[in-house]
């Protein structure tokens, strides 16, 4: 009888990790946010250097999110469109150093648009980000937003966003 139960905690034991990995394991943000599943796939909305830190970025959006930029109807997002930023250190390119090329990652983060769900921070937007190749959630709380936000309020009367759909042909 001991051995039978035993035998299926090993067995819910095995289940539960089994879940946890489908789930792809990365721990949710303070604010309760996940990361979405298979956004590495995304479309480009558009890409930027930053030329103080020395970082590349690719900012890639959902279906909802591509389709309103590809369209021209960002003013507002509507709603459920995913915006996602990634964020690497740059390097030269050795086979052409006036390249330069992503490094080591350093962040992704996420805007997902809710007009009622997120008007509590008066943005609309659920904000967040989790850190280096091992997606460490970043943030003690939810108050993280408010730095997300306050760096983003130049951009207010754009929806909070700061990227431009690059144009393709
Ligand atoms: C220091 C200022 C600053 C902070 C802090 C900041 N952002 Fe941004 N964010 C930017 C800028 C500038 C861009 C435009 C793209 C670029 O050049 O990197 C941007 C772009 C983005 C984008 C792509 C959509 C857009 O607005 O262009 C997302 C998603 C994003 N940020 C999420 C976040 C999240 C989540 C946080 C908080 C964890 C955050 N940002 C904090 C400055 C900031």
């Amino acid at each position: 009888m001991k051995r039978t139960a035993r035998l299926s905690a090993l067995a819910l034991l095995l289940l539960a990790a089994s879940i946890a990995w489908a789930g792809g394991m990365t721990a949710p943000s303070p604010n309760g946010m996940t990361i979405p599943e298979g956004f590495e796939n995304w479309p480009v909305i558009s890409v930027s250097h930053r030329v103080d830190n020395h970082t590349l970025r690719v900012i890639l959006g959902n279906d909802i999110a591509v389709e309103a930029a590809r369209g021209g109807k960002t003013d507002p997002w509507p709603d459920g469109a995913v915006l996602a930023k990634v964020v690497w250190k740059e390097r030269p390119e050795e086979a052409w150093p006036d390249a330069i090329v992503p490094d080591k990652l350093v962040h992704v983060e996420f805007m997902h648009k809710d007009a009622a769900k997120y008007a509590g921070n008066g943005t609309g937007w659920g904000w967040a980000r989790w850190l280096g190749p091992e997606l460490k959630p970043y943030g003690a709380d939810v108050s993280v937003e408010n730095e997300c936000i306050d760096c983003h309020v130049p951009v207010e009367e754009r929806d909070w966003v700061y990227t431009i759909p690059a144009r393709f042909p």
